[in-house]
């Protein structure tokens, strides 16, 4: 057996081919986060841009997300009183509004509370007290809300922004960016064809109680302000995405801040 074989040999060349690899992957980890930062920000972007009806693939390009996109405010909303977190109270909380991460928030103890299990419709178990919202101004008036919606359909949480006009009841379009249901049957969520039912509907009866409904498949008058058709063959994801907006647009969700709305006071 020649020296370069010898067992010595062998280990060294393998520690030195970890160490070397080790280095490249962390290396691309670290210098690649800016880029990922940036690209996630964009599709989010591009979302929320998705939901409030202001963007389409075959006319938008990238450009046009980053510019549309700037006319809209973030801003942070208390859920309970429905309204805006001011920066004084933001700074005593701890929270960078720059770059809160609701997400982030839901497990953090003093940001979040855990729901029981009767509040607990949309299947989250925690939920931030603060939500990023994304606001659109038009001549001095809101004319569009964006609001972060999420909640358990069968097989995952389904993540997604429900757009509403400034009166706080008109539906604009509800979009989800990330779920785990089944591609052809609760995966149906991101079919166009479903997603166009939405923009128009009312969320309150009268303005007042909670009256959006998503119903089992074929069992929704198409003429009703308030009735939205489920999926086929999907009925509990039909049934998730139900208990999710319900969850968010009541009163344990963003309703006292649409009733600000329609009071036009947020
Ligand atoms: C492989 C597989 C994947 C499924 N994926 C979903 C799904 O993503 N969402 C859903 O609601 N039902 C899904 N189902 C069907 C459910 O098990 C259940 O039968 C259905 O939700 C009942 O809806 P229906 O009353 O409209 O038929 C799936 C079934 C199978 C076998």
């Amino acid at each position: 057996m020649s020296d370069k074989d010898s067992l010595k040999n062998t280990i060294v060349v393998s520690l030195l081919l970890c160490v070397v690899c080790s280095v490249v992957v962390s290396s691309a980890a670290v210098l690649l986060k800016p880029r990922q930062d940036t690209n996630k920000e964009f599709s989010r972007n591009r979302d929320v841009l998705a939901a409030a009806g202001l963007y389409d693939p075959a006319l938008h390009d990238a450009n046009y997300v980053v510019e549309r996109f700037k006319s809209f405010k973030v801003r942070l909303v208390d859920i309970e009183t429905g309204e805006y977190l001011s920066d004084d109270k933001a700074r005593e909380l701890g929270i960078n509004p720059a770059n809160y991460d609701q997400r982030k928030a839901s497990k953090t103890a003093g940001l979040s509370q855990t729901l029981s299990p009767q509040d607990d419709i949309a299947g989250i178990k925690r939920q931030a007290r603060y939500a990023t919202v994304y606001v659109l101004e038009e001549g001095g008036k809101i004319d569009r809300v964006v609001l972060p919606v999420h909640g358990y359909g069968l097989w995952s949480t389904l993540y997604g922004f429900l757009a509403v006009k400034g009166d706080g009841d008109t539906v604009l379009g509800l979009t989800f960016y990330e779920h785990g249901e089944t591609p052809g049957l609760g995966g149906e969520v991101d079919n166009p064809v479903w997603k166009a039912q939405w923009p128009g509907k009312k969320l309150f009866a009268d303005g007042d109680e909670v009256a959006i409904h998503v119903m089992k498949k074929g069992q929704a008058n198409p003429d009703s302000p308030y009735q939205i058709d489920g999926l086929a063959g999907s009925t509990l994801t039909t049934v998730g995405v139900d208990n999710l907006i319900k969850f968010w647009v009541g009163s344990h969700g963003f309703e006292p801040y649409l009733k600000k709305l329609q009071a036009g006071e947020a």
